[in-house]
């Protein structure tokens, strides 16, 4: 099936007035994303070219009235609230404290590592409390950065009760660090960026090395369908710091800091310096990074037939050279080619579980996810789930008022609140 219209915002606001008897002063709406292309690029220097997709994670909160208080979050899928108390926990720069050291694990422990990072940019000023009730529409391991939205959506909390300015690249950086540092997942800073500073109808061009960022326009006539495979994986526990670290054994063998040195082709003799999975790795980053030119490229003169075949091209790249496809993946991707309106398909995110993305007609949507989940199930015996998103903008703060539950909102009327 496809996925109903979210509606996250009114769920956390309807759970804020259900929790703490009044309506929230602010809600905070925290998309996730998409990466067109340019994948396992980020920790390598590289390229990428992600979107925020309007599948998001909403955050109604209110300042506390007193300083020195506690931040408390409530979520709609858990019982325990996570629970932080001020001043913010000291984030260590040299590496995650041990687990035992972390007062809370799971989603609580995104919460507190948030904190803790805002809290060490805001020094004095992290004296006042908030509280808040979230909801999300973002499936947790399917790739699509729930931890960053929701990661995001707490800086943006403290920013607004700790009045400090909001500037997305410094928050998505702080973000990072709580991610890094306090949960432990050793990720780029993809996520976070995608997250905090795209902007509607703009896929969002990142360079690694220097973090420069060029909006890119998604042409009109297109959606991106993002094809829920159903399968879920586990970022700490992947295999990624394995990537990682092959990637930081291929630059070594070549001589290079990092394998973005390499340019636009490997050198001659990499075949005699690097060994065989060196050597795949090192053959993905340089074509990726290659790739995500191209797609730049193409949509800019809305040459779709060209990026949907670069979008095939990096789903076989990272299949047989990077190797972190799974069949559930590749039998997404191969669905999607033969669907109606599609120009091309590839597995995003980490891999090995989660989604595929596929450049689509506007014209031929609902027909192309018929045919997808139809195809999907006969070759897999899964069902999916198909969302077609247009590009939207970064983590923002959203008027409360208009999602309110009716009730509130003719009682706030009505004693004249408004
Ligand atoms: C995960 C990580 C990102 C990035 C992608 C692969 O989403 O969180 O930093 O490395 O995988 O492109």
């Amino acid at each position: 099936m496809t996925a109903e219209a979210p509606d996250a915002a009114r769920r956390a606001v309807a759970a804020f007035v259900e929790t703490f008897g009044a309506a929230p002063r602010y809600l905070v709406r925290s998309p996730g994303r998409v990466n067109l292309i340019g994948e396992h690029t980020d920790y390598n220097d590289g390229l990428c070219l992600p979107l925020a997709v309007g599948l998001e994670l909403c955050l109604a909160f209110s300042p506390a009235e007193e300083a020195g208080a506690l931040i408390e979050v409530f979520s709609e899928d858990r019982e325990a609230p996570a629970r932080v108390h001020l001043p913010p926990p000291a984030l260590s720069a040299s590496g995650p404290p041990g687990r035992a050291a972390r007062a809370q694990a799971g989603w609580a422990g995104y919460v507190e590592g948030v904190v803790a990072a805002m809290g060490a940019a805001a020094g004095a000023g992290a004296s006042r409390g908030w509280y808040g009730s979230l909801a999300s529409d973002l499936p947790a391991g399917a790739g699509l950065s729930s931890s960053a939205a929701l990661e995001l959506a707490v800086a943006r909390a403290c920013a607004v009760t700790w009045r400090r300015d909001w500037d997305p690249v410094a928050a998505a950086r702080l973000a990072h660090r709580a991610e890094n540092h306090w949960v432990g997942a050793a990720t780029g800073l993809l996520d976070q960026l995608a997250c905090a500073a795209s902007t509607a109808g703009h896929a969002l061009r990142i360079d690694f090395r220097d973090l420069t960022m060029l909006p890119v326009a998604v042409p009109d006539s297109v959606v991106v369908a993002i094809v829920d495979t159903g399968t879920r994986r586990e970022l700490v526990t992947s295999a990624y710091g394995q990537r990682r670290a092959e990637c930081v054994r291929a630059a070594a063998g070549l001589g290079v800091a990092s394998l973005r040195d390499l340019g636009d082709h490997l050198p001659a003799d990499a075949a005699d310096r690097l060994d065989p999975v060196e050597l795949r790795r090192a053959r993905h980053l340089v074509t990726e990074n290659t790739r995500v030119r191209d797609v730049v490229a193409a949509l800019a003169r809305s040459d779709l037939a060209r990026a949907g075949a670069v979008l095939l091209d990096g789903h076989r790249s990272l299949r047989d050279d990077f190797e972190v496809c799974g069949p559930e993946l590749d039998a997404a991707v191969a669905a999607c080619r033969t669907a109606p309106g599609c120009h091309g398909a590839r597995m995003t995110g980490g891999g090995f579980a989660g989604c595929v993305l596929a450049l689509v007609d506007a014209q031929s949507a609902d027909a192309f996810a018929g045919a997808v989940l139809g195809d999907y199930r006969a070759a897999t015996g899964r069902d999916g789930v198909v969302h077609l998103c247009r590009p939207v903008g970064g983590t923002s703060l959203i008027p409360v008022q208009e999602h309110l539950p009716r009730t509130t909102n003719d009682s706030m009327k009505e004693s004249g609140q408004e």
